[in-house]
């Protein structure tokens, strides 16, 4: 049987308003509530975290945040703890993400993040991605560095609740040049897990789930989901609309078979 795919909606600086932010999460819940075969994580701002995650039931939908530090508590002015995120009811956390990472966040401190999350209990959803393709084929060591420092010193115990974005900068946001190809995905997909497989073993390198991120859309989710091996998916602005998001689950829905 094929696994249960992820999706993953990240709202990032969305909405302003609560009351948009309660309606967007209660149309995606109680449509990822009757979709099967596809967990839903709902990765809003920290601001409505907490709200959306006592609004969770069952297990088809939860939520996630964006980002979360290492430390437990203390000194740091603005920040929000993996401790604290995982005190919300929140079950995953978006490490690494490219838009953090422009903010001056290094793979070191994610890889210390990725850290904290597990040991709360958080699953880390773990973006990597380069910023530019060249022929010479930089951009896979690039990311191969960028993986490899982002999970370092991670207890092998600890690959069964990771999850792998592969989220090609170029291909972000309004800003982006164009969607991957699919073919551009399976390759990197493979190249990933072969890094994985080389590190921690065939077992556990299979266990994790790969996703695609960058401009997708109800249009072309299904060729992202259908590339063989695929996670999911890590949906940026579709996901602020309910109507294009719920197309998306029925789509990883269907591919589950
Ligand atoms: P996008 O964003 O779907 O709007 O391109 C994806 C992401 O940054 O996670």
């Amino acid at each position: 049987m094929a696994e249960k795919k992820i999706v993953v909606a990240n709202w990032k600086m969305n909405p302003v308003r609560g009351t948009e932010a309660r309606k967007i999460f209660s149309l995606t819940k109680q449509h990822a509530g009757k979709t099967r075969g596809v967990q839903t994580v709902v990765c809003p701002p920290f601001v409505f975290l907490s709200e959306l995650a006592g609004k969770v039931s069952g297990h088809r939908c939860v939520v996630g945040a964006q980002d979360a530090f290492w430390e437990s508590e203390g000194a740091y002015t603005g920040l929000v703890s993996a401790a604290q995120v995982a005190d919300t009811g929140a079950a995953y956390v978006i490490l690494g993400h490219s838009e953090r990472r422009a903010a001056g966040e290094t793979s070191k401190d994610v890889a210390r993040k990725v850290k904290a999350a597990l040991d709360r209990g958080l699953v880390p959803i773990v973006c990597v991605g380069e910023s530019e393709r060249d022929d010479a084929g930089r951009y896979l060591s690039f990311v191969e560095t960028e993986l490899k420092e982002s999970l370092a010193g991670i207890a092998r115990s600890a690959l069964k609740n990771l999850v792998i974005a592969y989220e090609p900068i170029w291909a972000i946001g309004e800003y982006a040049v164009r969607s991957a190809t699919p073919h551009e995905f399976e390759n990197m997909l493979l190249f990933i897990r072969k890094i994985l497989v080389d590190a921690f073993g065939k077992k556990l390198a299979f266990s994790v789930p790969i996703l695609y991120g960058g401009s997708v859309d109800d249009g072309n989710a299904a060729d992202f989901l259908g590339v063989p091996g695929s996670g999911g998916l890590l949906v940026g602005r579709a996901s602020l609309s309910p109507k294009i998001f719920s197309a998306i689950l029925d789509t990883a829905s269907k591919i589950d078979g």
